[in-house]
């Protein structure tokens, strides 16, 4: 019987954090940082830590919500104190507005507030309060930015998501800049139909469940060329790329992990549509 290849342990030494770490893609990212050799802390909301994944209970668990400031200011503390300082920051955490989609005329100033503060502010909070720390890192410094297919293609009903996931591109092309002469690297990552119970709520405006699962890949089938849905963990596998040291010379991109997808495009044949 052949042995099991060791994992290369690519990221020894390096310091990580990952926010929205409890569910979903952060979660396979924070495990697959922590596989790689890193010493990794995850934030998430209060809740969401109610139900910690098994897979990630040697990890630093931190509440965190990173729409606030002095949440933000606080938890960076912490994290600096429980790994002894911090090389890469994986800004993951999101909002969405499947719940409330709409045409533009009709789109709620407070969903819209919502979902730009956690998503775009978010990441910007995160990024002011741990650039320091990326740039003293110099070339092992990392930052790696989740956006989506919709931040490049727009996505009909989506406005406030779609925007938010806009920005995160602009914000990495000028944090990129900025943190270059350094050596330290900032990209952002643009997934399509991925994979997780978010994905499912999107695919089918349920709970996310078994059904929602059936409807994501059917869509996927549908609209993917790959014909399937990407999973958590080959974007996990991406981010480790970014942050090794493979990596050094890839910054400011906007990289593309979609089966080909490139766009949620309208279905011509969507009864509601006139
Ligand atoms: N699933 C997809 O099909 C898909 C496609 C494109 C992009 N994305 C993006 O990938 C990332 C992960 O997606 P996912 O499907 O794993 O989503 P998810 O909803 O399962 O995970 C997001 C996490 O962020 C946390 N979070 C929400 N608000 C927060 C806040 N204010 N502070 C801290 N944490 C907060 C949530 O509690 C959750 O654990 C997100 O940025 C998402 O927008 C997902």
């Amino acid at each position: 019987m052949q042995p099991e290849p060791v994992p290369q342990q690519v990221l020894a030494g390096r310091r990580a954090l990952v926010t929205g770490g409890a569910t979903g893609m952060g979660a396979a990212t924070a495990r697959a940082l922590a596989d790689a050799g890193a010493t990794v802390a995850a934030w998430d909301l209060d809740r969401a830590w109610d139900d910690t994944p098994e897979e990630l209970s040697d990890l630093a668990c931190l509440p965190a919500d990173v729409s606030s400031s002095a949440d933000v200011a606080r938890a960076v503390q912490d994290t600096v104190a429980a790994l002894g300082g911090l090389d890469i920051v994986v800004n993951n955490a999101a909002a969405h507005d499947v719940d409330a989609r709409h045409p533009i005329w009709d789109v709620d100033e407070a969903v819209w507030d919502r979902v730009i503060g956690v998503n775009l502010t978010g990441t910007f909070l995160v990024s002011r309060a741990t650039a320091r720390l990326v740039k003293a890192a110099g070339p092992r410094g990392r930052i790696v930015n989740i956006s989506s297919v919709m931040g490049r293609a727009g996505s009909r009903e989506r406005a406030a998501y779609a925007a938010s996931k806009a920005g995160i591109i602009a914000l990495t092309q000028t944090t990129a800049q900025e943190l270059a002469p350094y050596g330290a690297t900032v990209n952002a990552l643009c997934p399509g139909l991925m994979l997780t119970r978010r994905g499912a709520i999107f695919a089918s405006g349920s709970d996310g469940g078994r059904d929602g699962i059936d409807a994501l890949n059917a869509m996927a089938r549908e609209r993917v060329p790959a014909r399937r849905p990407g999973l958590p963990a080959e974007l996990a596998a991406l981010v480790v790329f970014l942050a090794s040291d493979a990596a050094a010379y890839i910054t400011g991109e906007a990289i593309g992990l979609d089966g080909g997808m490139k766009t949620v495009f309208v279905n011509p044949t969507d009864p509601e549509l006139p």
